[in-house]
């Protein structure tokens, strides 16, 4: 005998989509049928299982007025204040037993309603018309009622179903209900890393059909780049007439015309109005014509090899999660244009379509990636993966339909792949038959396949330098199919909190090598939630059981979409336009694929010490893409006085375009023409001994310690010698990475904790000498360091000298520098040096040497889960707290209101409180970043090893 009487609710185990659901179809978002928007506020239900309530409430006159009201589109889970349950975050561990397709019994359960009026324009069905209702994303599984009757049930979140209600409607009071399930097999499919949402998060409309509508239809617009000429032929379900005003088209449905035309490309998003016109609806089409090929082993558009300068896209807004609405949509697209992007892989499933038009309309590259990741599988070694299981192939196959069906109108879609880290099987393969046989004019990506059976490229992440450099070569060897392929890192360059470190280093293998064909970061956006108390919440944050913590924020945009560093960075490694200057010539090369110069305008300053003296525009030939010229540059005609003098070139927009206004800058390059000459300080003065206190020029010291008090009127405290930094998120590296995991190993050796023995202080005729050996409790290293201290009577010079002691060979330092504190109300300040933003070794690509100013807040980089931040590179001089600092050589300077170990500690930026004292650091040198939090470590060039070093700081007062 069986106690279970749950047959009712059997469909959310079953492997099968769904049933109901009308065949997939191309999407538009309006035609001149008439349609109705469902989204706005909704009735909602939540119970803790999926059988918890009978289907009564989707009957008519069911009184849902004690519901709560919710929002749709959107996720119940971030509505409510946490009463309809809390967002679990995992990267790749199923938070369900793995009993495939079984899910829990605990499955959150949302039962929506609305009830709705047909407008009074709305045709009453008499034209032979009817209706569909199409539901754009629901997580994870629905079953749908429209006025008491079943119409079906469906799965695949992130991908549309249709259902005909044209014979159940009526003029007014229709009750919509739907019943979403938390969890359903489609789970198993949908295992991606980011936050688990369950909800109606995209739109519900209802869509009049009139008889003689549209149903799906195909435009193929194909360019011939040695003609010139565009090919156009829609193939339409129903017949119907294609026109194109501007190209002069008018032709049948399934006919084709060769014309003239511009082509679409990322850089040129030429697209031509047409509609498509049947008996009973007229579509309007925005075609761009361009075709794919692979041939001669690169990946081709228009004849032209592409270079993928990418990112990978989850969609994301920190209060409604996955349901972004279209200006965020826009908002996305236009800071992806404004930083030289021209890519965008849909990780790790389709987006919402209208993201799609933007990438036509505004252009990008799109990798358009399938619903389907079963990344938890692995810690089974992939025992039972769906892709590799006939019974889930149905599923599968109904996933890349509903992909292609939908997307296959966009020009700027020009590959499609298969899903994310789902292992490898048969039902992968069966996916890529089909979409082949489907779509032949585009190509197919899947990164899990390693030796490309089912793809037309070899695609990784996070291989290393060295090893991309080998696949650019041709050195890496693999199966013959995949020698003969092109090479893209579908994820590299992580950008969780501070980095990614060594993109420059990747760009320039991948200007180096035809093979490589570019890249994409992981990722666009921190996935952070909002908070009230915490600001932006990770993993752990809504006390999940299992969960992958701040992985989670590991974007170029911050939760609230300000550019990262890390953002800024990246747009200057891809610049499409690149200056290198010697001898007062310039050498501009064009690096895009398609366009010539002729949208930018270029200009030239001249600076002495990082202040413009002279400047004007520059005149640089429209060159081809490709092409570079070299150019004059005028010649100066202030005499940089000894100073230090560099050229700066700049590439900015010559006109508005869509995507940003004239002036928009682009490019830029600087040249250094006379070299800084070094601050000199002769030793005038000699330090004199009091009864507490030492004097040295503008100095006092403590005269038992030899510890530095007061410059002047400043009181500086606790200077001395550091090492130590906030770990990043890379250094503290993934525990599946090969690479040393410094972050763990510097704690491990009390680089955090290191002890300042005072050896030694010393005063002569010009110098006061203070010995120290700084070194950690437990271990043998030690830092033998020295500070010595002149002066001229006015300025205070710092020599720091330092000696490892012992065996460093395995340790690179975090930093090397002093650290002191200022009086809390310290607060403008600064600088000559790079800027504006923060710079690391292998960071740095975007400092630009010059005078910033700024703030101590404005200095700090608000990374998710506070950490090191906010250096600036190669600076000269600063000015800080009524001092001022000049470095010999040149040094890295931070300043925070609080302690390195505060900040350390702190798991949220709500974590720091200002305290009394600003904390100011003077690096002589950094530890680089790398990527390790996931991917290769800090390249070698970028260690900071411990050296035997010396660098001095000339302290002044300002007033
Ligand atoms: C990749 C995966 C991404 C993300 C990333 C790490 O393996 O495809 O979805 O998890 O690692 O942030």
């Amino acid at each position: 005998m069986s106690f279970r009487t749950t047959t009712a609710i059997d469909y959310v185990e079953d492997v099968a989509p769904g049933s109901g659901a009308l065949p997939p179809r191309a999407w538009y978002a309006s035609s001149d049928a008439k349609s109705l928007s469902l989204n706005g506020s909704w009735r909602l239900r939540v119970s803790p299982t999926a059988d918890a309530e009978d289907d009564s409430f989707a009957a008519e006159g069911y009184d849902a007025g004690d519901w709560a009201e919710v929002a749709v589109p959107g996720h119940w889970v971030l509505q409510g204040d946490g009463t309809f349950g809390l967002p679990i975050y995992t990267n790749h561990l199923y938070p369900f037993p793995v009993d495939p397709p079984r899910v829990p019994t605990e499955n959150p359960t949302g039962d929506h309603l609305r009830v709705f009026d047909l407008p009074e324009d709305w045709p009453d069905g008499s034209d032979g018309g009817g209706a569909v209702i199409r539901f754009d994303g629901v997580e994870s599984c629905a079953r749908v009622w429209l006025n008491g009757t079943d119409i079906g049930e469906f799965k695949g979140s992130r991908l549309p179903h249709e259902f005909a209600v044209g014979h159940l409607l009526r003029p007014s009071g229709n009750v919509l209900a739907v019943r979403v399930h938390q969890w359903s097999a489609g789970s198993y499919l949908e295992d991606q890393d980011q936050w688990w949402l369950p909800g109606i998060f995209r739109d519900v409309t209802l869509l009049h059909r009139p008889a003689g509508s549209v149903l799906d239809f195909f435009v193929h617009a194909s360019y011939d780049h040695v003609a010139g000429e565009g090919t156009l032929r829609v193939d339409s379900d129903v017949d119907g007439r294609v026109s194109v005003p501007a190209l002069d088209i008018d032709v049948e449905t399934g006919e084709s015309v060769t014309v003239p035309v511009e082509a679409w490309t990322a850089e040129t998003p030429k697209l031509y109005d047409g509609v498509l016109t049947t008996d009973g609806e007229r579509v309007p089409l925005r075609i761009g014509f361009r075709t794919v090929v692979l041939e001669d082993g690169l990946i081709k558009v228009n004849g032209t090899p592409l270079l993928f300068k990418g990112v990978n896209r989850h969609e994301w807004h920190p209060e409604k999660g996955r349901a972004l609405d279209l200006e965020t949509m826009r908002e996305d697209v236009l800071l992806m244009k404004r930083h030289n992007i021209n890519a965008v892989r849909t990780s790790h499933y389709p987006p919402h379509p209208a993201f799609l038009d933007l990438c036509d309309e505004y252009g990008l590259w799109v990798v358009d990636e399938c619903d389907l990741e079963t990344h938890g599988f692995t810690e089974q070694a992939w025992r039972d993966n769906p892709v590799d299981d006939d019974r889930w192939t149905p599923a599968l196959l109904d996933r890349a339909a509903r992909m292609v069906e939908r997307d296959k109108n966009h020009p700027s879609v020009v590959v499609w792949s298969l899903g994310n880290e789902a292992g490898t099987g048969r039902g992968l393969t069966a996916m890529a038959e089909w979409i082949r046989g489907r779509d032949a004019s585009r190509l197919v990506h899947y990164e899990g396949d390693i030796d490309c059976r089912d793809t037309d490229m070899y695609s990784r992440m996070y291989a290393s330098h060295a090893e991309v450099e080998q696949i650019g070569q041709e050195l890496d060897g693999g199966t013959h199919k995949r020698r003969g392929l092109p090479f893209i890192l579908c994820e590299y360059a992580h950008a969780m909190g501070n980095g990614p470190g060594g993109l420059a280093d990747y760009q320039r293998l991948f200007e180096t090598y035809d093979r490589l064909q570019g890249a994409f970061v992981w990722e666009w956006i921190d996935h952070g939630v909002k908070h009230a108390e915490l600001g932006y919440a990770y993993g752990g944050d809504f006390g999940e059981e299992l969960h992958d913590g701040n992985f989670v924020c590991d974007g170029l945009l911050f939760p609230d979409r300000a550019p990262s560093p890390g953002l800024v960075e990246f747009k200057k490694v891809i610049e499409p336009i690149s200056f290198h200057g010697s001898d007062g010539t310039v050498r501009v090369t064009n690096k895009q694929d398609f366009a010539d110069l002729s949208a930018f305008a270029f200009e030239w300053s001249y600076q002495v010490d990082g202040e413009t003296v002279e400047s004007g525009s520059l005149s640089v030939p429209t060159l081809a893409p490709g092409e570079s010229a070299e150019v004059k540059l005028p010649e100066p005609r202030a005499d940089h006085g000894g100073g230090e003098a560099q050229w700066t070139v700049r590439a900015s927009l010559a006109a508005d375009t869509a995507w940003a206004a004239k002036g928009h800058p682009v490019a830029w390059g600087q040249f250094p023409v006379a070299a800084r000459s070094l601050p000199s300080v002769p030793a005038t003065d000699g330090p004199v001994l009091g009864e507490r206190v030492i004097t040295l020029g503008p100095a006092s010291f403590d005269a038992r310690t030899g510890a530095l008090r007061t410059i002047g009127g400043v009181d500086v405290n606790g200077l001395r010698l550091d090492v130590w930094r906030a770990p990043t998120d890379n250094d503290n590296g993934a525990s599946w990475q090969d690479d040393i995991r410094y972050g763990p190993v510097w704690r491990k050796f009390g680089l955090h904790r290191m002890r300042h023995r005072l050896d030694a202080v010393e005063l002569d005729d010009d110098a006061l000498t203070v010995r120290t050996r700084v070194a950690p409790a437990a271990w043998e290293v030690g830092l033998a360091t020295v500070y010595r201290w002149t002066s001229d009577g006015s300025r205070l010079k710092l020599t720091v000298s330092v000696g490892p002691e012992g065996d460093w060979s395995a340790l690179p330092l975090p930093r090397l520098g002093i650290r002191f504190g200022l009086d809390a109300s310290a607060d403008r300040v600064r600088w000559f040096g790079g800027g504006p933003g923060e710079a690391y070794p292998d960071t740095k690509s975007a400092s630009q040497l010059g005078r910033w100013d700024s703030t101590v807040d404005g200095l700090q980089t608000p990374y998710v889960r506070p950490q090191e931040n906010g250096a600036r590179a190669d600076v000269r001089w600063a000015e800080i707290g009524g001092l001022r600092v000049e470095g010999d050589p040149e040094f890295f300077f931070s300043a925070r209101r609080w302690t390195t170990e505060q900040l350390d500690a702190a798991e949220h930026l709500t974590g720091l409180t200002p305290g009394e004292t600003v904390w100011v650091n003077l690096d002589h040198g950094l530890n680089g970043i790398g990527t390790a939090s996931c991917g290769p470590g800090v390249l070698p060039q970028y260690y900071l090893h411990a050296e035997p070093a010396e660098f001095s700081f000339v302290f002044s007062e300002i007033n």
